[in-house]
C-alpha cells in the first residue's frame, strides 16, 4: 500500500519525506487555505521534495475551463496528479486530461458507481472519502470494498486511493481490503508506528543495556 499525506503544510511533507515512507501528497484548496501560501508556489514546492504524485486540484465547474487549469497545473512539476471533481464535466475533463498522458486524480467520490465512472474516464486515482461518509453515518469501509470488488471484476487499473482518512484503524481496514493507497494527515502517518507495548519494552530493554555498562559505538 502506498502512503500519500493529505496536507499542504511543507514542514510536515519534509519531515515525512526523510522517514522514506512517504510515496506522495494529496492537497485540496481548503488544505491550501490552512497552509496560507500561493497555490502554485506550494505545490511547486512539494513536487520538488517528493518523487511520487502530488494531487493539485482544479476549482473550475465547466469541463472545458478545468481541462485548462488541469494543464496549467502539470506545469508546476512532472509529478503532479491533476484532481478534478466527480461530477459529468469532472469525468469529461479526467478523460481528455489522461489521454493527454497525463495523472488525474477524480475526487469526492462517495458511490460505487461514481468510482466505475472514474474508471471508465481513465482515472488514474479514485479518490472515495471514507471519513466524511462515516461521518454521516455511512460505511466509508464498505464502498471501499465495492469498489475493489468492481475494479476486480473489469480489470480497471485505476487505483484506489482511500482517502479522508481520519483513524490508524481507517489505515489498516483499507489495506486489508486491498485499497491502493491510502492519504492521510501526518499525524497518522506518524501514529502508524506507536504502540505502547513497542515503548514499554524499548525502556526495559535499554535500562537493563545500561546495567551491562558496554557500549556499541
Ligand atoms: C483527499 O484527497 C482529501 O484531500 C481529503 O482526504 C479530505 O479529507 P477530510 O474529509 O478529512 O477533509
Amino acid at each position: 500500500m502506498k502512503f500519500f499525506a493529505d496536507t499542504a503544510d511543507t514542514a510536515a511533507i519534509r519531515e515525512l519525506a526523510e522517514t522514506g515512507l512517504l510515496d506522495g501528497v494529496t492537497t485540496n484548496p481548503s488544505l491550501v487555505m490552512k497552509s496560507g501560501r500561493d497555490f502554485k508556489e506550494v505545490v511547486r514546492d512539494i513536487c520538488a521534495m517528493v518523487e511520487g504524485p502530488v494531487s493539485a486540484e482544479t476549482v473550475a465547474l465547466d469541463a472545458e475551463t478545468m481541462i485548462a487549469e488541469g494543464r496549467e497545473l502539470a506545469r508546476l512539476g512532472d509529478n503532479v496528479a491533476i484532481k478534478v471533481p466527480l461530477t459529468l464535466d469532472g469525468l469529461k475533463a479526467c478523460k481528455t486530461l489522461t489521454g493527454e498522458g497525463r495523472m488525474v486524480n477524480v475526487t469526492l467520490c462517495f458511490s460505487a458507481n461514481q468510482a466505475l465512472l472514474a474508471a471508465k474516464a481513465g482515472a488514474t486515482f479514485i479518490s472515495p472519502f471514507v471519513g466524511r461518509l462515516d461521518d454521516i453515518n455511512l460505511d466509508g469501509m464498505e464502498l471501499i470494498s465495492d469498489i475493489r470488488q468492481i475494479y476486480d471484476n473489469y480489470g480497471f487499473e485505476t487505483q484506489i486511493l482511500a482517502a479522508s482518512i481520519r483513524t490508524v484503524n481507517h489505515v489498516s481496514e483499507a489495506a486489508k481490503i486491498g485499497a491502493d493507497v491510502a492519504t492521510m494527515p501526518p499525524e497518522v502517518i506518524k501514529k502508524l508506528a506507536a504502540h505502547p507495548l513497542t515503548d514499554k519494552g524499548l525502556d526495559a530493554f535499554l535500562k537493563d543495556w545500561e546495567k551491562t555498562g558496554q557500549k556499541i559505538l
